[in-house]
């Protein structure tokens, strides 16, 4: 099976599945113009993002890599009613863009975007003591994965939902012999969820592989449990 049989199939999912969106579209059209990556989830993955924190009837949310907004979008619109949604971008240039698709969106009274990298604007986060977060998105540099989990249980709560992106590349997961740093990252955090004591004690977590337009790649989903009931 081929990356454009996956692309077709994930076009055929959308065109049914996932409705036409002025605000979403417009969000994938401005970051293009815009020179932004083309790194964002799928319409699908969007959705299933949306589906899961809605099914959860989700408060507060806590994303960590906003690019130009588009999962921040599809995230923000499943809170709940007074819910509030906090992401993280190191890219101020990404973060203009994104702001603008958040208010397109009429979200821009629930969404807060803190420009910085994510390992400065954490612990600034967990300093003020914001309230634990029901639902955490890990979707930034991927090789500090490992540090912005330990940071999402700090801000988390049992009943907490931790997804993380990208988890798969392509495969290399398995390469004991990959270079790529994110590789690494995800590497390590697969291994860190199987026998560092915190997150063994804290989490229960499976990842799931993934085809689509994105190409192969897949999600880690931890649920955070009450401590001495992971796994
Ligand atoms: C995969 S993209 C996020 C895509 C977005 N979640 C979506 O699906 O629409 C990763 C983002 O993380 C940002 N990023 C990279 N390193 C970061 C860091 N140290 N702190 C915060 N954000 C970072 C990048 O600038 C980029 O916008």
């Amino acid at each position: 099976m081929s990356r454009e049989q996956w692309t077709a199939v994930d076009r055929y999912v959308t065109d049914l599945l996932v409705a036409p969106d002025p605000a979403l579209d417009r969000a994938l059209a401005t970051s293009a113009a815009a020179g932004l990556p083309s790194i964002a989830v799928s319409p699908a993955q969007g959705k299933m993002l949306h589906l899961l924190a809605r099914a959860l009837e989700v408060r507060t949310i806590l994303e960590l890599g906003t690019l130009g907004g588009y999962s921040t979008i599809w995230l923000a619109r499943a809170l709940a009613p007074g819910g509030r949604l906090v992401t993280l971008e190191a890219e101020p240039q990404y973060a203009e863009v994104a702001r603008a698709n958040i208010a397109g969106a009429g979200l821009a009274d629930v969404v807060e975007l803190r420009v910085g990298r994510a390992l400065e604007t954490l612990p600034q986060l967990a300093a003020e003591g914001h309230d634990p977060f029901d639902l955490i998105f890990i979707d930034a540099d991927k090789k500090s994965t490992p540090d912005y989990f330990r940071w999402a249980l700090d801000l988390a709560h049992p009943g907490s939902l931790i997804i993380t992106d990208n988890v798969i590349r392509d495969g290399a997961l398995i390469d004991p012999r990959a270079e790529d740093p994110g590789v690494q990252g995800m590497r390590r955090f697969h291994e860190l969820l199987a026998s560092d004591e915190a997150f063994v004690q804290r989490v229960s977590a499976t990842t799931i592989q993934t085809v689509g337009s994105k190409g192969y790649d897949g999600f880690t989903l931890a649920l955070v449990t009450p401590a001495g009931e992971g796994r």
